[in-house]
């Protein structure tokens, strides 16, 4: 990552390269909703694979599971959520705006620790230090409320409270109220884990920072369920798995760093982040690993009557399961890696040229090789090659403009490879393969120009 990278760069970057656009932008936009455009998307379906294969296929005793959005609403009484999922708001009476109090006070002072204190401290805290409005300048707040984040609507003809349902704030209860059909149709034994990806949604009213903070967003959550004593070995184990798996995608290991809670949510018994530092954010939370103890499958077992306990086939106890959640943000997770890879080039400083690069990993990037005909008339065969590769892999096919402004396009993307058919390629059979970050060309025959590039997209 270029050190002096702001943030609207990877938002311009991305809104004219076809990563993300802005939601509905051509009705004005909603505040805090962002569309993935044709890259975005397949760089986003890339860290998902990268984390099905991390967390379930290499892992012995890891399920996927794919749980429906709407649940039925006693499972967010159960978890808490209709109680305490809620954030601390004040409203500025002078220009009408809301703010969450402990963003009023991180942003004042970074130092003052707003996730340990009470609502209360919090607004005695911004009174002495007579924080003022970010808005209009003026220190004029209401008492601090909290509103709950749950997004909710209603089910069947009418509108009466009866048939109030919630859109999922969280994956992880599709996971929990699974936790019995999992382990009695795949034979599992503690300790197994359920993992899932999928949206979650939450009425976030504070300035989005691009899709760092998103009204709907995608989470790839992991829930280990282990025996009670064993939670404190399996908590530390899944920090460092997230922060290897954070490696592995791309992200600098000086760009990571684990953020230890001091205030816990109203499930866990200890909580670590996993945060990235982002261009003009800072450092921002792209994981979390939680010890929510037996909390979940108790409070299921309280409100739904199903017995959630576990019988060790070995030594015959029975208890209930502790459950160790790590879970990572996946519009997070793809917007971390946009920003590690950008970089801005001096190729020529007497010429001003600069090129743009995404350097992702090869992996990840959304095409892996661009087939260029040097002159159109060598279309129909680059064509050929081009279409052979796409049975493995994304391909693209570009034959508009100079070799080098194609070039510039495709290191503008992130695709490592620039495939170039040229007339010797008629006869030779060979073509030249360009490489997106050192840039040096070498001559390949094409029969081994698919093993060439697979090579480079292990994970
Ligand atoms: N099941 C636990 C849970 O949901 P969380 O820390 O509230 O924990 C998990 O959320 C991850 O989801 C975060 O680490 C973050 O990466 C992502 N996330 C949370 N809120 C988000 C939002 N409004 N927009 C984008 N990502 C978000």
């Amino acid at each position: 990552m270029n050190e002096e990278l702001t943030m609207d760069r990877i938002v311009n970057l991305c809104r004219n390269r076809g990563f993300i656009f802005p939601g509905s932008e051509i009705y004005g936009g909603l505040a805090n909703t962002w569309d993935y455009g044709p890259l975005g998307a397949r760089l986003k379906n890339n860290v998902k694979e990268a984390w099905r294969r991390r967390f379930i296929q290499e892992r012995h005793n890891s399920f996927e599971v794919d749980a429906d959005i709407l649940m039925n609403p006693r499972v967010w009484e159960a978890s808490g959520h209709v109680g305490s999922f809620s954030d601390p708001l004040l409203d500025c009476r002078s220009c009408k705006m809301r703010f969450r109090a402990d963003n009023l006070i991180d942003e004042f002072d970074p130092e003052a620790h707003a996730d340990a204190m009470t609502k209360e401290q919090m607004f005695d805290y911004i009174k002495a230090h007579h924080i003022p409005c970010p808005n209009c300048g003026k220190h004029d707040f209401t008492d601090i409320r909290e509103f709950n984040l749950m997004f909710q609507t209603f089910r069947g003809v009418t509108n009466d409270a009866k048939s109030v349902i919630y859109l999922r704030p969280e994956n992880a209860q599709g996971e929990y109220v699974n936790y019995l059909n999992v382990m009695r149709s795949m034979r599992a034994k503690v300790p197994f884990s359920i993992g899932q990806i999928g949206k979650a949604f939450r009425n976030e009213i504070t300035p989005g920072n691009f899709t760092f903070r998103t009204i709907e967003f995608e989470q790839m959550e992991f829930q280990t369920f282990c025996k009670p004593g064993d939670d404190i070995e399996h908590y530390e184990y899944f920090k460092n798995y997230g922060r290897q798996f954070f490696e592995d995608l791309g992200l600098a290991a000086d760009h990571l760093r684990f953020h230890d809670h001091e205030k816990l949510a109203h499930y866990a018994k200890a909580a670590c982040d996993i945060e990235y530092l982002f261009p003009s954010i800072g450092w921002g939370e792209i994981n979390g690993t939680h010890d929510r103890t037996d909390f979940d499958l108790s409070r299921h077992q309280e409100y739904s009557g199903e017995n959630m306990s576990y019988l060790d086939p070995y030594t015959n106890e029975r208890y209930i399961p502790y459950i160790v959640e790590s879970t990572y943000g996946l519009d997070r997770t793809v917007l971390a890696l946009l920003c590690e890879a950008y970089d801005e080039e001096v190729i020529d400083e007497a010429k001003n040229d600069v090129r743009v690069v995404l350097h992702l990993k090869p992996a990840m990037a959304p095409i892996k090789a661009s087939v260029l005909p040097l002159s159109k008339k060598l279309g129909a065969k680059a064509m050929e090659i081009r279409d052979e590769l796409a049975k493995h892999f994304m391909v693209d096919y570009d034959d508009a403009g100079s070799i080098g402004k194609r070039y510039r396009r495709a290191d503008e993307i992130g695709t490592p490879f620039c495939v170039t058919y040229d007339f010797d390629s008629e006869t030779d059979g060979c073509v030249t393969v360009r490489d997106r970050d050192s840039m040096e060309q070498v001559r390949i025959p094409v029969a081994e120009l698919r093993s060439y590039i697979e090579k480079s997209l292990q994970f």
